[in-house]
């Protein structure tokens, strides 16, 4: 820590510096000199946006199983894989636009797959309906993602699984957010996605300058402040969903396994069902042995 201390004003300057970097090619170049010294210097920065987001990823209801294949979008050297390793998931791909700190991500070894893929130039190198989540962490920002790629990470989302983004909210940043929250905003009115989670956070990581820092707001003790959102694709349910879902409907609202038959459908089937058998039903309460056998779905 002392060392990291130590390096501090090297890498605010050297940070400092990129956000001047508008246009995307010199933003990946930037990354690519940058990527042998990332993790110290973010570490210097004490930059917190990978373990909160795979914090708010994992706290998610139900919970994502361990086995549950997860992309991670403009994975950098593998900050974000580092957490989710820590919490026991394992099966990770990774893109990013940057070669070297695809290299660095290598080095790491905690990704089944990796690839190079600039994000609003092509599309991700994955079939529809892939992963049971997918994280883009620190690359919302004016020259790195723009927000016309988020459906992409739709796209390549199961229907019922998670999407998790990040983006900082410091003043230089608010406009890019504001176009972001549209962009998040419209996909929820046309029936893409539903909100969990708009997380704000005050500690995101050490300003560069004191310009970001406003006074009387959020940010406090020289950070600037972020946010996390989380989203459910809406859509068809992967089995881990579809069971506790079941699961749910059987133990408090009395219904029959076999009752449940093929329930195996979209929120619109879901809510169909629970408008059409549920009203006026009461739990299932009398016959515990019976209640329990139902509960295996
Ligand atoms: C601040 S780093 C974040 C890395 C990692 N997610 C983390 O939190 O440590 C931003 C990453 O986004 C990548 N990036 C920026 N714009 C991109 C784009 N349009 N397509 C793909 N990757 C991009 C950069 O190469 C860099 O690795």
């Amino acid at each position: 820590m002392a060392q990291e201390g130590g390096r501090l004003p090297e890498v605010l300057v050297r940070v400092g510096a990129s956000h001047c970097i508008t246009d995307l090619a010199g933003k990946l170049q930037f990354y690519d000199h940058w990527a042998p010294n990332y993790d110290q210097d973010v570490a210097a920065l004490q930059y917190r946006a990978p373990s909160l987001a795979v914090d708010c990823l994992t706290q998610a209801l139900p919970p994502l199983p361990h086995t549950a294949l997860i992309l991670d979008v403009a994975c950098g050297t593998g900050l974000v894989a580092a957490e989710l390793q820590a919490r026991g998931f394992l099966q990770l791909h990774g893109v990013d636009g940057s070669p070297k700190m695809l290299e660095q991500a290598r080095i790491r070894g905690l990704y089944r797959q990796l690839s190079l893929c600039t994000l609003g130039q092509e599309p991700l190198p994955s079939p529809e309906e892939a992963f049971d989540a997918v994280l883009m962490v620190g690359a919302l920002s004016d020259g790195q993602v723009p927000c016309t790629a988020i459906p992409e990470l739709l796209r390549v989302t199961k229907p019922g699984g998670l999407v998790c983004l990040t983006t900082r909210t410091n003043p230089s940043n608010l406009r890019y957010k504001e176009t972001l929250e549209a962009t998040l905003d419209r996909l929820e009115r046309d029936g893409a996605w539903a909100r969990l989670v708009a997380q704000p956070v005050d500690c995101w990581e050490l300003a560069t300058s004191t310009l970001e820092v406003v006074p009387g707001t959020c940010a406090k003790d020289g950070f600037i402040s972020g946010i996390i959102y989380l989203y459910r694709k809406r859509g068809k349910h992967p089995p881990y969903v579809l069971c506790d879902i079941k699961r749910l409907i059987i133990r408090h609202l009395g219904a029959s396994r076999e009752g449940l038959g093929n329930l195996s459908e979209s929120d619109e089937a879901i809510s169909k069902y629970l408008n059409t058998h549920m009203h006026g039903h009461t739990a299932n309460k009398g016959h515990p042995g019976e209640h329990n056998k139902k509960c295996y779905v």
